[in-house]
């Protein structure tokens, strides 16, 4: 393809993906195709001969679009939103289109540097203080491992310079995390090496935070037994109930046993735009690391986890390589930031966040996740208001935990009841929603935020819950 014909075809995409966002409305929002249905659709053998771009876009209109859920749908309420705002598109486009890579500063100099400025920009918009320095990875995940590697080193005098896990005689360290933490907290706990038998999943209040007495328990206790507390992840906005540990108390805990404190405000961070939100990560300043998911509600197009550190240098520390073909001249002045990650290449993420805040200002940023949160205390009032339906947890933010609970119906009948009126809503296309369990029974979770939802969008899902439910129990009394 040469750059006339990228011009050419290039327009025509745009042209379908700014179709495809006006009228996504117009899809039903959960995918409707059957495991396999698309894999058949298409040829198992690669083509012999280069086909016109043409057919390709063809076959995204044919089999793709129909085999996907729709996350920019006005109707989506599914996991927690990943708004990709078309601005940020346009960056992230851009990013692929000029094509450089940062393997140093020297590699792609503005690379480095808008991913500086955009990063800064980020920590004040979320009202940190300038004592962090922020990098952008790729996903939370990464960064907790990445949190919990440097942990892992601070705590161990830089094991990883000498024996490294193999060390043997050392007490073992400990990590500390609630119940209600996201998956990837333990994933990053075991990848980093603690072991299963190292992980203390710290019990909730009756809101579903991290008890920080708890914790102080738990850390006492594993000191007597001869172990060492190395690292707490809290969490600021848990994934089931967008719960908020109370980080002042827990960061007195870790302060007391010297561990090292990371904050998983993947979801919630976006929230501390607002300066009225940000008494929910009191006690911040104390944190070790932080992350913040630019690519859930704020809007930028996945993927764009902001990581920050109050110690970029123990972060380089650990992750620096620093091989000969990778050094330059610059390096005394710069950034590589190479060494605040795993990958050594970094794609020009920035640009997508740069373009996203550029294009809606901070004041348009605020103004949609106030309408998001004021959408979420209607409905909230909605539920409330009706006998047969139950709020479930605080919704300090814009995810709601309900379950339709009519009398007579508890226990396992209630379990099927709810995961039938769910698949219901989800089959008829309506509207998308995701199941969970909180204490050991199933309930519904309503995450509001995606950008093009309105109070509209947000009743026809209250009607279309109460039909689905209506007609589930109807169901189940003919059955
Ligand atoms: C609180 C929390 N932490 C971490 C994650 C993982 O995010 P990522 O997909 O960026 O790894 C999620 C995902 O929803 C989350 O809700």
């Amino acid at each position: 393809m040469t750059p006339e014909e990228f011009r050419a075809e290039a327009h025509r995409l745009v042209d379908f993906i700014a179709d495809y966002r006006r009228d996504v409305e117009r899809h039903p929002v959960m995918a409707q195709v059957a495991p396999g249905d698309v894999r058949r659709a298409l040829p198992a053998e690669p083509p012999e001969r280069g086909e016109p771009f043409d057919a390709i876009l063809r076959d995204v209109e044919r089999v793709i679009v129909p085999g996907l859920s729709h996350w920019q749908h006005p109707r989506f309420f599914g996991y927690f939103p990943s708004n990709g705002l078309l601005a940020s598109v346009l960056g992230d486009f851009l990013s692929t289109g000029l094509g450089v890579l940062g393997l140093s500063w020297q590699s792609s100099p503005a690379l480095t540097e808008l991913e500086e400025v955009a990063c800064n920009w980020a920590r004040r918009m979320l009202g940190l203080s300038d004592a962090w320095s922020g990098v952008i990875q790729d996903t939370a995940s990464t960064s907790t491992l990445v949190a919990l590697l440097c942990a892992r080193e601070r705590a161990s005098d830089f094991s990883e310079a000498r024996g490294g896990l193999q060390e043997t005689g050392a007490a073992p360290l400990v990590v500390y995390f609630s119940e209600q933490a996201h998956s990837s907290v333990q994933k990053a706990a075991l990848l980093a090496g603690f072991g299963r038998a190292h992980l203390r999943l710290i019990p909730c209040d009756a809101a579903y935070a991290m008890r920080p007495d708890a914790l102080a328990e738990a850390m006492a206790r594993d000191v007597a037994a001869g172990m060492r507390p190395c690292a707490v992840v809290a969490t600021t906005g848990t994934t089931t109930t967008t719960a908020l540990d109370p980080l002042a108390p827990i960061a007195a805990v870790a302060r007391a046993h010297g561990v090292w404190l990371h904050v998983d405000a993947a979801m919630a961070g976006s929230a501390m735009i607002l300066p009225e939100c940000r008494w929910m990560w009191d006690g911040v300043e104390s944190a070790d690391s932080l992350i913040v998911n630019a690519h859930k509600w704020l809007g930028a197009a996945f993927d764009c986890t902001l990581y920050f550190v109050r110690d970029p240098q123990h972060l380089v520390r650990v992750m620096s390589t620093n091989p000969s073909y990778l050094r330059s001249s610059a390096d005394a002045e710069v950034k590589n930031f190479r060494d605040w990650g795993i990958p050594l290449g970094r794609r020009f993420r920035a640009l997508k966040l740069w373009c996203l805040v550029r294009e809606q200002g901070v004041e348009g940023l605020r103004a949609r996740l106030r309408r998001d949160l004021e959408n979420a205390r209607w409905l909230e009032a909605q539920v409330r208001a009706d006998r047969d339906w139950r709020v479930l947890a605080p919704a300090p933010l814009q995810t709601l935990c309900v379950r339709h609970a009519p009398a007579g119906l508890d226990g396992d009948a209630l379990d099927r009841h709810t995961l039938a009126w769910v698949e219901r809503v989800n089959r008829s296309g309506e509207a998308y929603l995701t199941p969970a369990m909180l204490d050991g029974r199933w309930m519904v979770r309503v995450s509001i935020g995606a950008y093009p939802t309105e109070r509209a969008h947000v009743d026809a899902l209250w009607t279309a819950m109460r039909a689905a439910a209506h007609a589930t129990d109807e169901t189940q009394a003919a059955s």
